[in-house]
């Protein structure tokens, strides 16, 4: 990319967790301008229907539009299985960048003798018709372990990812994954990356893991690297509806140097609240 260049990137996701995605994009593109929004106040998207994921897609979308974004990275799994598509038809002149379930590399590498793939994933990702299409693709039924995750992301969202809470949570949603002797895990929720230590230790030392994180953003800057440059010098900004606290603290943990977050506003318009569409499970 030409030195000077300076595309800014909006990103978005229901949380924190599309701040390990952020991250990647800041190590391979440092001068471009990063928008981050993070919809906590909406979380968990994982264990609502697909409508409620639309419109909140589209909110953030929206949003993050209008700070100036030229791309779009739905930094959340599921998002991109729910509402992707919709996102794209309705702004056919914006570029969408998605993160899917590393399942392929997972299974593409895999040798006779490796264990079971295992697959971590939002009740709702894995319930997606998008991640169906993706294991029949490419997988072969007998060797993926797929684990659902609920109370996952909003353990993380409320206490954070280190706490108790989260981590006894985590160990019950790992145990079949050991018990099945899985060799490689794929990170298919991009609040896991933050727990990839504690996964480690629940699912044994020599687990590989799987996070797509690093080439969302190689596709990012590729998309990016023909949008003309901003003005503005290079900046990470951040906007959240929820705690300012936790996403600093997650942020510190990522290397990502944000210095204060904004406030994202619960009410923009055509939104709808956190509790209006009944939960998918
Ligand atoms: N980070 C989102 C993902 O990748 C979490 C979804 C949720 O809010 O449940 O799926």
């Amino acid at each position: 990319m030409d030195r000077d260049a300076a595309p800014c990137i909006g990103v978005f996701d229901s949380g924190v967790g599309g701040l390990t995605v952020l991250a990647a994009l800041h190590r391979r593109m440092p001068r471009a301008r990063l928008l981050y929004a993070a919809d906590s106040a909406f979380a968990p998207y994982g264990e609502r229907d697909a409508a409620y994921v639309q419109e909140r897609s589209r909110v953030l979308t929206r949003f993050l539009l209008a700070q100036g974004a030229q791309l779009i990275v739905v930094a959340c799994n599921t998002a991109t299985a729910l509402a992707i598509a919709e996102l794209r038809a309705e702004w056919p002149e914006v570029r969408f960048v998605g993160i899917e379930p590393a399942v392929k590399p997972a299974l593409a590498a895999r040798a006779e003798a490796d264990g079971p793939v295992g697959v971590l994933a939002t009740s709702a990702t894995l319930a997606s018709g998008r991640f169906r299409k993706l294991l029949e693709q490419h997988g072969t039924g007998a060797a993926v372990v797929l684990q659902a995750c609920p109370g996952l992301v909003e353990a993380i969202e409320r206490d954070g990812p280190q706490a108790p809470r989260t981590l006894e949570l985590l160990r019950g949603y790992c145990r079949p994954l050991r018990e099945a002797g899985c060799t490689r895990v794929v990170l298919g929720c991009t609040h896991y990356p933050l727990l990839a230590e504690a996964i480690r230790d629940a699912v044994g030392d020599a687990v590989r893991l799987l996070d797509p994180a690093d080439a969302v953003a190689a596709q990012a800057e590729r998309l990016a690297l023909d949008l003309p440059a901003t003005q503005a010098p290079a900046a990470l900004r951040a906007w959240s509806n929820g705690e300012p606290a936790l996403l600093l603290r997650v942020a510190a943990a990522c290397a990502l140097p944000i210095e204060g977050v904004l406030e994202l506003p619960r009410g923009l318009p055509q939104s709808i609240g956190p509790r209006d569409l009944q939960q998918v499970v």
